[in-house]
Parts: C-alpha cells; sequence; structure tokens
C-alpha cells in the first residue's frame, strides 16, 4: 500500500482549547440552579445494615434511598449484567457501596449532614483477595462457590499431551488492582427536562448511561438524553462507572424535581470507584526432553469484587489472550470471576488482556531461564503466524509482522549486546515483551449487539458534521474522525464539525471502548464520506448514515467462545533496560523502545503520544503503583501514596512502527489505544529479574520491595 500522507500529524483539534484553559469540564459549568448530591456509603465491607440514623433535615434537603424508586422501577444499573444494585437494600457487600444520596442547595450543609448520618450493621466478614473469595471466607455470597462466572477453552488435546511429557512445570502470576488516575475525577449533573432528563457527564460511553439508568424510573432510555461533557482521561474508568454516578442523581432530580450535580474530589474518586481486576493464573506446562513445549494448561482467576456487572467480558479478553503471541500445540484454559468484597473492577485499558499477558510472557521467561536460555531466543520458537490457530480456535487473519518489529527493537534497543553483556544478578538488565490485543468487540459482537451507526450531514455552506456517539477522552479520536473525512472529501479539516455527543442528536455508534473507534466508527465515516464526496458540490444539505458490517467468512458461536475472536489485532514488542542500585535496591529506568503494529497510522503524533502514554502506564502497573486493599479498604487514596510514574521517571522512549494495513479499517488502519498498555509491564519486570537474577512472579514490584527480592528471592535458574 502505498504511505497515505494521511499519517502526517496535524495539530489536534482540541490541543489549544486543552492548553490554554478555556474547554470547559464538567466541574466549570456550574449549574447555578441545580442541587448538589453526596453519596452516603457503605463504611464496611460486609454485612447487614441495622438502623440508619438521619440528622435533622433543613428544609429543601433529603437522603433518598432504594426507597424511594417509583413503582414499576428496578433498582439495578445495566452494566451488560444487572446485578449491580444502585442503592444497596438490606446488605452490603463492600466499602463504598451506595446507600443513598443526600441532596441539598449548599454543598457544605450537604457534606456535613452526610457526616452526621449514622448506619449501624451488623458487621460480616469479609473475603477480600481471590484466595479469600475462593475459599469463600465468611460464607459465599454468590452461588454455593463465590464465583460469578466461568469460561474453558481448549485446543488439541492437553491431558493426551500431558501423559507423553517429560516433565510439567507448574507456576503462579499475579497482578494487583490498578487505579485509572485520570486527571479529571468523576463528575454529572442530571435535570428535568419537559417529560424526561437531561445529563452532562464526563464519560466515555453515553449511551450506555441512559441503558443503564433508566430501568430506575422505568422509562425509556430515550427519554434521558446524555450531553458528554469535556473528559479530562478515563481509561476504562469512565466506561460503566458513569452509571453509578448518574444513576442516584436520575432518582434523586426525580424526587426533587430540580437538577442535582455530584462532583467527586480526589480522595473521593479513588476509594470509591472501579479499578483493574486483580488476577492469579495457575500455569501447568508440559516439556519434552529438550525444554519444548508440548501443552500449556492454565487457570485464570480475576478479583471481580461485589457485583458481576461487566467482568465476564473482561474474563473472556482474559483467556481469549491467555496464549500471548504464541501458538503451543496443545492449550487449556479456564477462567473464574470470583467474587469478593471489594469495590466491583471494572474496565480498565487493556480489558482483562494485560493480567493474562503479563502472566504468559513472565512463564515464558522462567521456563526458558530455569534451562540457562535467553528467554527471548525461547520465546522465537513459539510465535504464531497468519493462519495460526488461536485460543478459540479461530485463525490469526492477518500478516503477523512480529519478526520485523523485534528487528526494529534489537537495533534500537542493542539487546543482542546487552543481554549477553549483562549477566544475570550483575545490577544491570534487559528485558523483552510480546503482546497483542484484539481489537473491537469479541466476535460477532459488532455485528450483533452493537450495530453501530454514524452520520455525516452536509451544511449547504460545504461544513460536514460528524454525528456519533464517539468521546474524546485524550487518545485523539476527535482529531483522528474529521481527519478521516476531511480526506475522502479532499477539504481542509477546518470544514468538518465534530461535537462531544449528545444522544438526542446523534446516532448511536457504540462505546468508546475496545480501541474501536478508529478501526470501526473511522470506517463508517469513511464510506459515509466516500458515498458523500460525488454529491458534495451541489449546494444542497444532506446526510449519509451507514452502519457496521462484518465481513462473511469468519464465524464466531458466543455461547461456546469457539471461532474468529478478532478480525485484527494490533501487535506490539516492548524492550525495557534498567539499572539497580546494589545497596538501596533502587531501579532505574534507563531505555524503552517499542514497536506496534497499528495498521496504517491515521496520525503519527497521535499516535505516538498513545504509545509514550500507554508504555509508562503499563511500566507503572507493574512498579510503583501499589494498590493494597486490607480488610476491605483500599489503603492508597490519594496522589501522595498512589505513586504514578511520570516522565521524570523514564527516560524518551525509542518508538516505531511497522506498515501492516488492516483490510476492513479506515486507510487500513487498527485499533491501538489499549494494545500499548499491554506488554511494557512484562518488560519491565523481565529486565529487573534479571537484574537481580531473582524470579519475580507478582507485580506491583516498587522499590521498596526489590531488596527483599534480592535477599531471598528464588534464583532464576531454580527448577520451577
Ligand atoms: N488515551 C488517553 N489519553 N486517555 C484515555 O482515557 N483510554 C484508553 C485508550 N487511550 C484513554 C487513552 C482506552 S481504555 C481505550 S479503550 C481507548 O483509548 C479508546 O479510544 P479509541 O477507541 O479511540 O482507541
Ligand atoms: Mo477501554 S478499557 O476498552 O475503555
Amino acid at each position: 500500500m502505498v504511505a497515505h500522507d494521511i499519517s502526517k500529524a496535524v495539530r489536534r483539534l482540541d490541543a489549544v482549547s486543552k492548553s490554554e484553559g478555556s474547554v470547559k469540564y464538567i466541574a466549570d459549568y456550574g449549574f447555578e440552579d441545580c442541587l448538589w448530591g453526596r453519596l452516603v456509603r457503605s463504611s464496611i465491607p460486609r454485612g447487614i445494615i441495622k438502623d440508619i440514623k438521619l440528622p435533622e433535615m433543613p428544609d429543601g434537603y433529603r437522603f433518598i434511598t432504594y426507597k424511594d424508586i417509583p413503582d414499576g422501577g428496578h433498582n439495578y444499573l445495566h452494566m451488560i449484567a444487572t446485578d449491580w444494585k444502585c442503592f444497596a437494600e438490606n446488605d452490603v457487600r463492600y466499602v463504598g457501596e451506595t446507600i443513598g444520596i443526600i441532596v441539598g442547595p449548599d454543598r457544605t450543609i450537604v457534606e456535613d449532614l452526610r457526616e452526621k448520618i449514622v448506619i449501624e450493621y451488623e458487621e460480616q466478614e469479609p473475603a477480600v483477595s481471590i484466595d479469600d473469595g475462593l475459599a469463600c471466607k465468611g460464607g459465599a455470597f454468590i452461588n454455593d462457590d463465590n464465583i460469578h462466572c466461568h469460561l474453558k477453552l481448549e485446543v488439541g488435546n492437553v491431558d493426551e499431551a500431558f501423559r507423553k511429557a517429560d516433565r510439567i512445570v507448574e507456576e503462579t502470576i499475579e497482578t494487583g488492582f490498578q487505579e485509572h488516575v485520570y486527571l479529571e475525577t468523576n463528575g454529572a449533573c442530571c435535570m428535568p427536562d419537559g417529560d424526561g432528563y437531561k445529563i452532562y457527564a464526563s464519560a466515555q460511553c453515553p449511551f450506555y448511561i441512559r441503558k443503564s439508568i433508566a430501568p430506575l424510573l422505568n422509562i425509556d432510555p430515550s427519554k434521558i438524553s446524555v450531553q458528554q461533557t469535556t473528559t479530562g482521561g478515563a481509561f476504562g474508568g469512565k466506561e460503566h462507572f458513569p452509571d453509578v454516578v448518574c444513576g442516584p442523581l436520575l432518582l434523586a432530580a426525580y424526587v426533587m424535581k430540580k437538577g442535582v450535580k455530584m462532583i467527586f474530589d480526589r480522595e473521593e474518586d479513588i476509594e470509591n470507584s472501579v479499578k483493574r481486576h486483580p488476577s492469579k493464573t495457575v500455569f501447568r506446562t508440559g516439556l519434552d526432553k529438550d525444554g519444548n513445549i508440548v501443552a500449556m494448561d492454565s487457570k485464570v482467576y480475576y478479583n471481580v469484587g461485589g457485583y458481576l456487572s461487566s467482568s465476564f467480558v473482561v474474563l473472556q479478553r482474559g483467556c481469549f489472550h491467555v496464549t500471548g503471541c504464541y501458538e503451543f500445540p496443545n492449550m487449556r484454559t479456564e477462567g473464574f470471576g470470583v467474587a469478593t468484597n471489594t469495590y466491583p473492577s471494572c474496565a480498565f485499558r487493556g480489558f482483562g488482556a494485560p493480567q493474562t499477558l503479563f502472566a504468559v510472557e513472565t512463564h515464558m521467561c522462567h521456563i526458558a531461564e530455569m534451562q540457562g536460555l535467553d528467554p527471548l531466543e525461547y520465546k522465537k520458537r513459539y510465535f504464531i503466524k497468519q493462519g495460526g490457530t488461536t485460543s478459540t480456535n479461530g485463525k490469526i487473519v492477518e500478516k503477523v509482522m512480529i519478526p520485523e518489529m523485534l528487528d526494529q527493537v534489537l537495533k534500537a534497543s542493542d539487546y543482542e549486546r546487552k543481554a549477553k553483556e549483562y549477566k544475570w544478578g550483575s545490577g544491570k538488565g534487559i528485558g523483552i515483551s510480546f503482546y497483542n490485543h484484539g481489537g473491537a468487540f469479541t466476535g460477532n459482537g459488532e455485528q450483533a449487539i452493537i450495530k453501530g451507526r454514524a452520520k455525516l450531514h452536509k451544511f449547504k455552506d460545504g461544513t460536514v458534521e460528524i454525528l456519533c456517539s464517539q468521546t474524546e477522552m485524550g487518545q485523539g479520536f476527535h482529531t483522528i474522525l474529521p481527519k478521516i473525512a476531511a480526506h475522502i472529501l479532499e477539504i481542509p479539516i477546518e470544514k468538518v464539525i465534530f461535537k462531544d455527543p449528545d444522544t438526542s442528536r446523534v446516532p448511536d455508534s457504540g462505546p468508546t471502548a475496545a480501541s474501536r473507534s478508529t478501526m470501526i466508527v473511522g470506517e463508517l465515516v469513511e464510506r459515509a464520506a466516500t458515498l458523500m464526496k460525488p454529491r458534495y458540490d451541489k449546494e444542497e444539505e444532506f446526510e449519509v448514515e451507514t452502519q457496521y458490517e462484518h465481513p462473511d467468512g469468519y464465524p464466531w458461536d458466543q455461547s461456546t467462545f469457539q471461532g474468529y475472536a478478532y478480525l485484527g489485532y494490533g501487535w506490539g514488542v516492548c524492550a525495557v533496560e534498567v539499572e539497580v542500585d546494589p545497596c538501596t535496591g533502587e531501579v532505574t529506568t534507563k531505555g524503552v523502545w517499542s514497536s506496534h503494529d497499528c495498521g496504517h497510522l491515521i496520525d503519527e503524533m497521535i499516535v505516538h503520544g498513545q504509545v509514550n502514554g500507554g508504555v509508562l502506564q503499563g511500566i507503572g502497573w507493574a512498579s510503583t503503583e501499589v494498590l493494597k486493599n486490607v480488610g476491605g479498604h483500599f489503603k492508597q487514596t490519594s496522589m501522595s501514596d498512589y505513586i504514578v510514574p511520570t516522565s521524570m521517571d523514564c527516560p524518551k522512549q525509542g518508538v516505531s512502527f511497522v506498515e501492516n494495513p488492516y483490510e476492513w479499517g479506515p486507510f487500513g488502519a487498527k485499533g491501538m489505544g489499549e494494545l500499548v498498555f499491554n506488554g511494557s509491564g512484562a518488560a519491565y519486570i523481565d529486565a529487573l529479574s534479571r537484574a537481580i537474577g531473582k524470579r519475580i512472579t507478582a507485580i506491583p514490584v516498587p522499590t521498596e520491595d526489590v531488596m527483599g527480592y534480592m535477599l531471598n528471592g528464588k534464583d532464576l535458574k531454580e527448577a520451577l
């Protein structure tokens, strides 16, 4: 394919307004006429609510609970599953569970009243960790085994292969909670509007909000219109979570017949919002007498928290990615979503894939190292290729350019020299990881569930407005889409309008999630612009609408999870170099180099920005971002104790790409917003473990833990 100059960077359309501060975030609106709301939440992880003692309420102030839901309304939030209650009724399942909302005109008085509410509980013993959940600590509260959801996949015949194997090695890899740390905390406002409601919210998926909360009042979702406000970052944390904010606001607006607004402060947001699922992957891997893998079996456990909500889909993606960029002759995986008394886990950049990708990468390193082999040489034996069989018995449709990407990273990082020179345990280490990310919704989800639609509206003066529900949350999409339309129509980008979506005026093009915006909605707009072009020069006003069409010949069965889970993957190779201070254990990241296959790039600078941010966020997950939950309470609740890496913690990244256009994407582009997160953590840990010569099987590993590994860790060469 000829390199289109669509890749050439343009100035982002939101660059000036965001950098000069003129853009309005939810907290800037004022909504002067509206009441303030503040959630009253459970302070215990598990128990029965015995009594709620309210202080005397001044006029105009009210405490609203599930009891205020009108007849016919339902006390749940519809986030894929419908089990997450909008308000706790008799029992609470986690710290931070919404019990009610207190509303009134003055924010300080609302806060004051909230502090005076006394809730008496009969406390029960909580299950906090995956192990607690599995052991049914305090008694099972989901089914009789605390398993919210479960799935199993098999390719080939694992039991048969194990019987023939020379030996079977076992290893457990664990990953922790992660907080999204979007720059802007959650906030929304809901007001009565005619015979319906109007919501303003910092959110990724305005149509999700409508659908999720409308059952509270038993109204049609179309009675609620949701206007997305400029969103200061989301990373999956505003995919379903805004429903938890907007549900109580909707009920409050209904009861008070007035608008109600709520803005979280940072600590409130960290303590009381969804997180990345902690995980535990237990491998049993069969090796032949030469140390080759004949079968890999895994059990994948995700800590789902108190409610299932969207977690089954997260677990599915985790299991689909458990073989990473490899093809093993036989594989099996079983996934379990474990119920615990922690805040329900939810979407976070990578949507379940980073956990298993980290696990398989790390496990592969350890199998190699115990044999005295360089992990890279060992991994090379198993790279999946075009036509290779995936974990769901589908095939890889596209060309896999891992060899080319690896070549770029090896050259840029001088890996081969360093890997030889830096002896294990020398204090210097270089690591490398391989990863992918299935683009868009799994299987036929785009076709069967989302059915995304987008419109282009041409005005007489030649301006063209894009109408779809995709949101800008920092990833650059509000520049990408106008660029695609302008490019096809051959008009200046200034002639294209693209506003933050309002569900009352845009078609539902689906959520801004699963890195789907460019590859799916970008294609809808590319196609609409192509249809518009022949009529563009006429002085008329008209619209063109397109809808997603799935290519034939790639079957998927959502009941058995068999077939083509993804038509296109983003692919990545990342190398990280570290140096460890032998006296303090302090780790310095000396270099980070990556190469990605995102199809054809729509805008080099935007994609580059995604790489820089995603790679660093992945290193943070593996290193500094410690988020412990003790007894049901998150211990890190502010930016001074939850440590995200900054640009000061990382040298300039070496960034490169390969050109591998995706057949069905706009200009050949594929999803990449999550991909860039998926592998840097494994590369960092590979580098760190080589530098200290010790095996690491759980992340995060903050500097303060490194000395412990140096003194007590297992040697890399020890048998598994
Ligand atoms: N980049 C920025 N700056 N801010 C974000 O919130 N979210 C990530 C990724 N990149 C995010 C981001 C997540 S979780 C997803 S799913 C994709 O962007 C979604 O956007 P896309 O569909 O345009 O890739
Ligand atoms: Mo991204 S985790 O799919 O919002």
